[in-house]
């Protein structure tokens, strides 16, 4: 098991996103708490712990010519950082408006809008089949449904990579583990999981 420890790493991205994100995630953590979602949703807003994006990202072995959809994407870090760090392209998706609004806001502050978009839309509903790589941070009770659309839609050797949660089904090829302090007040435990899978041949 690896173990991280939760202090932030600081860069011009991570700070962008300032206030705004925060109040948004802290707002998101309420709706959690009292059980109030939007409609159709696979999931509350929780970011994911900057932290974790470098160790999923470095987990998919990203390269430039990889194209990243982050099913529910939030304020979209896990694109904008593929964009910035790694020269990728890609795509979030996320239900709600507001934070699609802040992805966007996010990329262009960063100077990659033209190689993100950010699309409000649900991601049962979405056309995934320009993955090179599919990012996945949803509620485990959707993990069943999710599967026979990524089977569905992705072509044989896109890598998905789903945080904390397995794809019911789903044959992973590599495992990440670690204890992640600031975790707790997300999810009751330090532990965090990464689950590394790669879409078979038809
Ligand atoms: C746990 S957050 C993960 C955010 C981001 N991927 C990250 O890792 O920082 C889950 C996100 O999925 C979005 N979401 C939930 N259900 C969705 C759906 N059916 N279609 C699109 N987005 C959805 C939520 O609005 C929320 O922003």
């Amino acid at each position: 098991m690896r173990s991280l420890t939760g202090t932030a790493v600081h860069d011009g991205l991570r700070n962008g996103y300032g206030y705004l994100a925060h109040l948004i995630c802290v707002i998101a953590l309420c709706g959690l708490a009292s059980g109030v979602q939007a409609q159709g949703s696979a999931g509350p807003y929780v970011p994911t712990p900057w932290p974790i994006v470098d160790e999923l990202l470095k987990l998919a072995d990203i390269r430039k010519d990889d194209f990243l959809i982050d099913l529910g994407s939030g304020d979209g870090r896990l694109v904008i950082t593929a964009a910035r760090r790694y020269g990728a392209s890609g795509m979030g998706i996320d239900i709600q408006a507001p934070l699609v609004k802040l992805a966007t806001e996010g990329a262009a502050r960063e100077g990659v809008s033209g190689r993100v978009r950010f699309l409000q839309a649900d991601i049962f509903e979405s056309d995934l089949s320009k993955a090179s790589i599919v990012t996945i941070y949803l509620l485990p009770s959707i993990m069943d449904k999710l599967v026979p659309k990524l089977v569905k839609d992705l072509k044989p050797g896109t890598r998905i990579v789903s945080h904390d949660y397995p794809l019911e089904g789903m044959q992973y090829d590599r495992v990440l583990s670690f204890e992640f302090p600031e975790k707790v007040e997300i999810s009751g435990t330090p532990r965090t999981v990464l689950y590394h899978y790669i879409v078979p041949a038809r």
